[in-house]
């Protein structure tokens, strides 16, 4: 098991990551300023720095610049405001990547050699819990199995179906997606997540795999006049936290 010294953050780095969050804001109106690739690039590369179930990071992003194609997502957006955005990215979720992804952590393992451990995970455990098999069956005899073995000790009970695994890879994805935001906001651009398109629609428009679930549109860019719609609202947290 590898140690590291535990990084010694800045005594002011809550407050700033708090202000950060605070300055979030859904924005629904953009300035025509386009974003840098530089920019977009390194907010990636935040994005991807979020956590992943067993670190498959099952996600991908299709960025969208070119002023015919946002055109062409505008009605797509259901002609939102937002949708008006000079960049949009495409967050989606990849429930049909793990298979390349398990490869990929043993032939990209961060050491001269890879862990023993590591690779019965990625070439044995993992492809049986992500594995559904031909119409969910081997998923189904998972269940049935997990259910067995479940009645003696504790185990793991999903993803076991296609839908579960759209669930597994939806989760990681929008962790990812709360990262781009925030890497946005700290370079100085507002954004906009969108749910509101439709998935058909978009299909026709940009090359998404049959597969991937687009989670959110995301709209970017430097914030207009008038773009927030509404002062900020949240429930009070005693309704939504227990203690114990
Ligand atoms: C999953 C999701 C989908 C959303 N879809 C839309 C959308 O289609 N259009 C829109 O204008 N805002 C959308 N929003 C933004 C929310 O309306 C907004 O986050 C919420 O009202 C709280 O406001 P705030 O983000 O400014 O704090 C979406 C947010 C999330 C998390």
């Amino acid at each position: 098991m590898s140690s590291r010294p535990v990084p010694v953050l800045p005594m002011s780095c809550a407050a700033e990551f708090r202000a950060l969050v605070e300055s979030r804001r859904a924005i629904r109106r953009f300035t025509a300023e386009l974003v840098p690739d530089g920019v977009i690039l390194d907010c990636l590369q935040t994005a991807v720095l979020a956590p992943s179930s067993c670190n498959l990071q099952p996600w991908s992003f299709q960025v969208v610049r070119d002023p015919a194609l946002l055109q062409e997502l505008h009605p797509v957006c259901l002609r939102q405001g937002a949708a008006k955005a000079p960049l949009l990215i495409a967050v989606l979720a990849r429930p049909d990547t793990w298979r390349q992804a398990c490869a990929d952590v043993i032939e990209h393992w961060p050491e001269p050699l890879v862990p023993e451990r590591i690779r019965h995970f990625y070439e044995t455990i993992a492809p049986f819990q992500y594995n559904q098999g031909t119409f969910g069956l081997r998923g189904f005899f998972k269940r049935l199995l997990l259910r067995m073995t479940g009645l003696k000790h504790p185990v793991m009970r999903s993803p076991n179906s296609h839908e579960e695994m759209r669930l597994w890879a939806v989760k990681s994805t929008a962790l990812a997606a709360q990262n781009l935001m925030l890497a946005f906001q700290s370079h100085g651009y507002s954004t906009c997540p969108m749910e509101g398109f439709d998935d058909m629609r978009l299909r026709e428009v940009l090359p998404i795999p049959p597969h991937a679930i687009p989670i959110l549109l995301l709209a970017v860019g430097k914030e207009g006049e008038h773009a927030v719609y509404n002062p900020r609202l949240r429930f009070p947290l005693e309704g939504h936290v227990t203690w114990h």
